[in-house]
């Protein structure tokens, strides 16, 4: 039953839970009652940092507003019995909290939009140098992958081209690690042969989630870089496929690695989905995928999507190639862009790449913070 309307500028209507407000231009709006007492923004309820101070536990459910009032852009109503007075910004009351990221989804020919920057022009802290590494940030978030140019030839640099929007994240490869052809290699990148599109390191429980490679040597012939937006894929899988594809998501399989120091695990299905069910996350490495297991009748079906998966992956349509030259720097968003390489020549001439893991939540807080102080100077120049 409706009960109360009062306020100058818009109506409210409290009824069964829910607050309605009536705003200019016809628009209304349905704000259930615990949301409105879990949002408040008084003193008590949250700190200055914008952290909260309520704990969801000790809201009363019992709690209902009395005096509700409009005035202008401000809700203000008092929650009895506690007689505790809310004060809300309308329009802050539906901006999205955090904007989620904006994926591309991309083939063969996006090659020529590779984001791609040069090292010297993105370093330093002065404006230009700081939009720079925005932009390249931002259009490599968005396609998944990115390319670095000028990144000087010296042991650990991948290191610190990481420091430069994140933070990075050591395993037992070390802080960074060498990708070479070597004798009596534990890992398959250390050989100089063909590797198909993958993603690295899916015995990983969280995996990391970006991977930066670097080239310090490329005189061998061959080792050409290969990218594959495995989201693009997995999607051509499931309108070609959707039992396997919703198999692909259901069933989990095991990844390890093993050498003499280490025994890492995980089990995970190779495609996970967001909770619209678009897909969110790859795992793909026939070098540590283990054995499927699952009930028969499924695993054919499973397998088909499988190696859908995989042909796919090999199909030009879908890849962008890349010769790094020394100097040169890419990076993968590892749980999207699945990347590999040709084989090269371990006789004649040398390759030399160094890679690192990190991980998308910090590259993602620098594009943040580099547009918060990109607005600031745009606002302090109006
Ligand atoms: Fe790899």
């Amino acid at each position: 039953m409706l009960e109360a309307v009062t306020g100058t500028g818009a109506q409210t209507l409290l009824a069964d839970g829910v607050l309605r407000l009536c705003l200019a231009g016809e628009r209304h709006v349905e704000l259930p009652l615990m949301w409105l007492r879990d949002r408040c923004t008084c003193s008590t309820c949250q700190h200055a940092s914008g952290q909260r101070l309520l704990d969801p536990a000790t809201i009363n459910i019992q709690s209902l507003p009395t005096d509700i009032h409009v005035d202008n852009d401000t809700l203000r109503l008092t929650w009895m019995p506690e007689s505790h007075i809310s004060t809300y910004a309308i329009n802050e009351l539906f901006a999205a909290p955090v904007s989620p990221p904006t994926a591309r989804g991309w083939d063969a020919s996006a090659a020529s939009d590779l984001p791609s920057c040069h090292h010297d022009t993105i370093i330093g802290h002065d404006p230009a140098a700081r939009s720079e590494l925005l932009q390249w940030l931002r259009a490599t978030e968005q396609m998944g992958c990115g390319v670095m140019h000028g990144v000087p030839v010296a042991d650990g640099e991948v290191a610190r081209v990481a420091t430069l929007f994140g933070h990075v994240r050591e395993t037992n490869y070390g802080r960074w690690f060498d990708v070479r052809s070597v004798v009596d290699p534990t890992n398959l990148a250390n050989t100089s042969f063909g590797l198909a599109a993958h993603t690295d390191n899916p015995y990983r429980d969280p995996v990391p989630t970006l991977q930066l490679l670097h080239c310090l040597e490329s005189s061998a012939s061959g080792g050409e870089n290969v990218l594959v937006d495995g989201w693009r894929v997995a999607d051509e899988v499931r309108s070609q496929q959707p039992d396997g594809f919703d198999l692909l998501v259901r069933r989990s399989v095991s990844f390890c690695y093993r050498d003499a120091n280490t025994d890492l695990a995980a089990i995970a299905p190779l495609i996970e989905l967001d909770t619209e069910g678009a897909v969110r996350s790859i795992r793909f490495n026939a070098r540590s995928m283990q054995p499927p297991s699952m009930p028969s009748t499924e695993l054919s079906t499973w397998y088909d999507a499988y190696l859908l998966f995989a042909r796919l992956l090999t199909e030009p349509r879908f890849q962008i190639r890349l010769r790094l030259d020394p100097g040169d720097l890419f990076i993968v968003d590892n749980q999207r862009v699945l990347h590999g390489r040709t084989a090269y020549a371990a006789t004649s001439g040398s390759r030399h790449l160094q890679g690192c893991y990190a991980d998308i939540d910090g590259l993602r807080s620098t594009i943040r913070v580099l547009s918060r102080m990109e607005s600031s100077s745009a606002t302090e120049l109006r």
